[in-house]
Order: C-alpha cells, then structure tokens, then sequence
C-alpha cells in the first residue's frame, strides 16, 4: 500500500515535483493549493484545494489522511502557511522538508535597496526621486503605491487584478515569464524606465529584467522574504527533494 505525501504547491517547483513523483508507486501524492487562482492548472497526482482551518484543521487533515511525509513549496512570500504546517508536523511528529528556490543575490554593479516592508518601498521610491516605475509585484498588494499619482508606473502581472486599483498614472501589462534578457532590455528602454520594484521570488524565470537593470544602471528596490520557520530538511531543487523522500522509505 502506497504511504501518503502531502505536497503544498502552488509553484513551479511543486509542479515538477509532483511530475517526478508519478515514477515513485511506493508513494500516494496529494497535493495541497490554497485556491487562489480560478480553474487552476492541475499537478500530477490527487489534489485537495482550499486551506486547511490553520494548524488546527491542518492536524487533523495529517491524521486523517495517516500522511507520512509533508513538503512544504509553497512560494517564498506565501507568509503563514509554512508557519502552519512547521507547527502540525511538530505536533503530529509527521516529517517535513521545505522545497524553497534560493533568493536572487545582488552582484557587482547592481543597484539595490532592499526592503522589509511596502511602506519601506514607498519610501525608498521617495528617496530615490523614481519617476518611472516598471512595478512587477503581483496582483494582490499594489494598493500602496496607486496613492503615488506624481509617479508613473509600467505594472506587470499575469493577468488582470479583480478589482483593479486605480492610478493616476499607469500602463499595464499582463504576460507570464519567462521573459528573454533582450526583451526586458527593449521594455526598459522604450519605456524610459528609471526603477524597477519587485519581490525577491528568486529562479530564472524572471531574472532577465535584473541583469537588464544592471547594464543600464537602473536602482532595483527589492522586497526581500518574509520569516519563515527554521526547518531540519530543505532543499533548494527537485533533485534534492526527491533524494529526501528516498532517503524516508530506506531510512
Ligand atoms: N504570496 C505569493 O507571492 C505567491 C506567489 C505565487 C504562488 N503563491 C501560492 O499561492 C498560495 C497562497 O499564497 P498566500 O500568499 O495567500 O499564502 P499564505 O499567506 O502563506 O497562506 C494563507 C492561508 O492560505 C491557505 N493556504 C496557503 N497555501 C496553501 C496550500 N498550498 N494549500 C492549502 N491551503 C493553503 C492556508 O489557510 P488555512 O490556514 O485555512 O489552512 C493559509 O493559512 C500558496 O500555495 C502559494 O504557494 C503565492
């Protein structure tokens, strides 16, 4: 009978795992997305979707369903669902292992000011005197800088905010990564972009506007991770996900 593994996806690296996984019949994979996205795209394997009810409802789900194994990937700014799951894997004493992509690190000529916060964003776009901004955060915390109306914004998401902030000044975009270095140089540049404001997400998929950014001498404002708890197990690629999932059936 195969042992069940929880996956908490909703990324690209959960995607793959759950793929990798379909080889492995010693193991049931469920996967967890918390519903965000309407008509999600659907991993390999069973999935669940909706959150758990907090550390609480997340015990019971691991009981329940006599989960063996949990991997926590879900995305480097989703704040309070490994939280959960660090808590219900002490309390059941069910394994854990956090799949996390290492963070962008600024390099020679880069322009940086890292932030812990959007209001630190704020400022640091006050300080800076940016006036052209390509704003490539996500959909879900622009409010804080549609008040900016002096400033003039390129914001870039997958798809269009339901409901859409309003600003003064702004021109969207809506495309998915990967995108190529010499179309992020050609956006900065017809564009007249002077800052660029993002998250650290990390992966290479939507590094190319950074290495563009240092070429022209653009400042970058980079929202750096949100806590996470310290976990015994982590990895940093699929690879190195799967050699610990192996590592529990023969350990
Ligand atoms: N935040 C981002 O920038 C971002 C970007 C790309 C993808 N995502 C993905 O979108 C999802 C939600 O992100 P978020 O920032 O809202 O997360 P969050 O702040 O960490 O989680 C908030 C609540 O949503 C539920 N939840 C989150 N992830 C879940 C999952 N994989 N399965 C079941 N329930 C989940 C949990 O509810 P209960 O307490 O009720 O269990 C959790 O307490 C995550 O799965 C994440 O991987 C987030």
């Amino acid at each position: 009978m195969p042992a069940n593994l929880l996956l908490l996806g909703g990324t690209s690296e959960a995607y793959a795992l759950a793929e990798r996984l379909a080889g492995y019949p010693e193991w049931h994979l469920i996967n967890s997305l918390a519903g965000r996205t309407t008509d999600p795209r659907l991993p390999a394997g069973e999935t669940r979707i909706g959150g758990f009810g907090g550390v609480e409802g997340l015990v019971r789900y691991l009981k329940e369903r006599s989960i063996r194994a949990l991997i926590d990937a879900t995305h480097p700014f989703a704040a309070q669902m490994g939280w959960n799951a660090a808590a219900a894997c002490r309390l059941t004493g069910v394994p854990w292992l956090r799949l996390e992509r290492p963070p962008w690190q600024p390099g020679p000529g880069d322009l940086w000011v890292r932030v812990a916060t959007w209001s630190e964003a704020v400022a640091a776009l006050r300080q800076l005197g940016s006036r052209r901004v390509l704003l490539a955060i996500g959909r879900q915390e622009l409010a804080p800088f549609a008040a900016l109306d002096d400033l003039w914004f390129l914001i870039r998401l997958v798809s269009p905010p339901d409901p859409k902030p309003e600003f003064a000044q702004a021109e969207w975009v809506y495309a998915r990564g990967p995108f190529a270095l010499d179309d992020e140089r050609a956006l900065l540049d017809a564009q007249r972009i002077d800052t660029i404001l993002c998250k650290n997400s990390g992966g290479e998929a939507t590094a190319a506007k950074l290495v563009a950014a240092r070429e022209r001498g653009i400042r970058v404002i980079m929202l750096e991770r949100p806590a996470r708890p310290q976990a015994l197990a982590q990895a940093t690629t699929v690879e190195a996900a799967l050699n610990w999932i192996r590592a529990l059936q023969t350990g």
